[in-house]
């Protein structure tokens, strides 16, 4: 399939990573030249990238090479997805910016391309709204750092085409991921896994302000009780800047 990645960021990166390892034809666009070059080096020799991949045993250097080769950065939008099936928007998190984003990919990619919304919580109604395929738009959200994380949550209206669900849901398993399609809920951000995630958060903000324990404490408490790769402060703090590149 060729696949178009908008914004080449944390997420964005990771994503046009997976799926060219999955085999497909990627394309990665990015308003900033420089957000580019970072991007191409994530992918290449970043934690996550596939050098590291290789250096773990966990990829060939041929499939690596593979990878690379079905991977390209520029910064024209029109000509990245002129001729794709399928589009993830990656910018940042601000409604105005993914309408305006969501706006152009509908007069610039093919009729019947998908368009994916990596977005953390905006209602898909909104996002669809602002195109005139409302029935080939959803949200395909997924976990930091792509690369790792099996979380593919899918959202979806009643009124989604069966057939760009089945595109994405199927797209996703072979990524390795466990593809779970909900209902959006216009009326809270979220979805389903973040919604939860913020009611836990706001909780842990209270025990800090409360001063029970401090931040750190909070961490070690939620790693070591729940088994979390990290805490609930690490994670907001991860999901910001990444996480890291030891
Ligand atoms: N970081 C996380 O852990 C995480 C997890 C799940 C979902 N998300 C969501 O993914 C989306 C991207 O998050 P991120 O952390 O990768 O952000 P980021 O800031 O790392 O990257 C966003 C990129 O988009 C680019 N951009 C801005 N405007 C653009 C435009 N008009 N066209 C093309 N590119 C543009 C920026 O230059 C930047 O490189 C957000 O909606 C976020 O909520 C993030």
């Amino acid at each position: 399939m060729r696949i178009a990645v908008i914004g080449a960021g944390v997420m964005g990166s990771g994503i046009a990573q997976v799926l060219a390892q999955t085999g497909h034809d990627v394309v990665c666009t990015d308003v900033d030249a420089a957000a580019l070059d970072k991007a191409r080096a994530n992918v290449t020799t970043g934690r996550y990238g596939v050098d590291r991949a290789v250096e773990r045993g966990k990829l060939s250097r041929a499939d690596a090479d593979a990878t690379l080769a079905r991977l390209r950065f520029g910064t024209d939008l029109a000509a990245a997805v002129a001729d794709v099936a399928l589009v993830i928007e990656c910018v940042p998190e601000r409604l105005d910016l993914k309408v305006k984003v969501f706006r152009e990919l509908d007069r610039l990619a093919p009729a019947d391309c998908v368009l994916a919304s990596n977005s953390s919580g905006f209602p898909l109604a909104a996002l669809a709204a602002a195109t005139d395929r409302p029935s080939r738009v959803l949200v395909w959200h997924w976990a930091s750092p792509p690369v790792v994380m099996k979380f593919a949550e899918i959202v979806v209206l009643p009124s989604t085409d069966e057939d760009a669900i089945a595109r994405v849901r199927e797209l996703a398993a072979a990524c390795g991921k466990h593809p779970v399609v909900v209902k959006d809920q216009p009326m809270a951000w979220g979805y389903v896994a973040n919604r939860i995630y913020a009611a836990m958060l706001v909780e842990a903000g209270r025990v800090v302000a409360e001063g029970v324990a401090s931040h750190e404490e909070v961490n070690r408490l939620m790693v070591d009780c729940f088994g979390w790769p990290v805490g609930p402060f690490a994670m907001v703090k991860g999901a910001q800047t990444g996480f890291g590149d030891a």
